[in-house]
């Protein structure tokens, strides 16, 4: 079954064809007379709204349904949502906190016969959607992405896993800068280096807690926010950690001088990123917006391509 938990599940035969398809001038009304449903447990802009986009524009009609409306894990739990979903729906996309609900969801669909993939719109782990969607946004503005260095400031997150992930397939050189104890784990680390083997683009992976030792002669330059949703508690302490790792125009000269800066959005201004930084001539946030749409339409055309 297409399902896309992170961007590895697309490795090594899918990853291609999905940007093929999300790039592809037409790729005709495959979801004609489908449904799709997108269950949310967070909050949302981006990634609802080009979800929806996507699958009309695909023929299909999106529903869009809060998990607290179904009562997930709470009225029902998730495996029979998810089967109530797919007796309606083509395909089932979630954004969901526990990152584990998504695998259960799809093993509950595909052992009752389902054929409804399950497409993940952001979990506590991932965000593969999104990373789709930068790689295509890096490959338009930068070229070919092999050697080209891309720098990651903040939390080794959800986003971050998810774009490291697709960067090694592009055999980027990534580095990623963290404050101590928001780094990824010693053993995700080796998990990392070892799935950088197996892709064989010769992308590379360090990591840092110095801000400049990434971003120094870095082509592009990523961050996202220090509390990521459900974190909130953490926020005061997590303002405090990561203060030296704001993206501001200091960290931009050591970086390229045609460095791109991307942003996942939601931007916390003066955290994260500056204003300055934000708004700036090397800001390519409201592309990698756009392509949101653009990732959408290929992951769901790939989705049920072969059935
Ligand atoms: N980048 C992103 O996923 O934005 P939303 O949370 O607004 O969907
Ligand atoms: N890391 C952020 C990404 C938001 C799109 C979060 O999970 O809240």
């Amino acid at each position: 079954m297409p399902d896309l938990f992170d961007v590895d599940n697309l490795w090594p035969h899918d990853y291609e064809r999905v940007l093929e398809l999300a790039t592809k001038d037409d790729v005709g009304r495959v979801l004609e007379g489908d449904g799709v449903a997108l269950l949310f447990e967070k909050p949302s802009a981006r990634t609802r709204n080009s979800t929806e986009m996507a699958v009309v524009g695909l023929g299909g009609h999106p529903v869009y349904i809060q998990a607290a409306e179904v009562g997930l894990e709470t009225r029902e739990s998730a495996e029979d949502v998810a089967r109530t979903l797919g007796c309606y729906h083509r395909i089932l996309c979630a954004r969901v906190f526990d990152h584990d609900v998504l695998p259960r969801m799809a093993f509950a669909l595909e052992g009752s016969g389902f054929d409804v993939p399950v497409i993940n719109l952001l979990s506590d782990e991932a965000h593969p959607c999104q990373a789709i969607a930068d790689v295509i946004t890096l490959r338009e503005i930068l070229g070919p992405l092999p050697g080209q260095v891309l720098a990651y400031i903040g939390d080794a997150n959800n986003m971050c896993r998810s774009l490291v992930k697709v960067a090694l397939m592009e055999g980027m050189d990534v580095r990623v800068a963290s404050p101590p104890g928001y780094s990824f784990s010693a053993e995700e680390l080796d998990r990392l280096h070892t799935f950088s083997t197996k892709v064989g683009r010769g992308g590379t992976l360090h990591v840092t807690e110095d801000p400049e030792v990434a971003a120094g002669g870095a082509d592009a330059l990523y961050t996202d926010v220090w509390t990521s949703m459900g974190q909130e508690e953490e926020m005061a302490i997590r303002r405090e950690a990561f203060a030296p790792y704001i993206v501001d125009d200091a960290l931009l000269d050591v970086a390229e001088p045609d460095v791109a800066v991307l942003h996942c959005l939601p931007a916390h201004r003066g955290e994260e990123i500056t204003d300055a930084v934000l708004e700036g001539p090397h800001s390519v946030v409201w592309r990698q917006a756009a392509h949101r749409r653009t990732a959408m339409r290929g992951i769901l055309a790939w989705a049920v391509e072969d059935s």
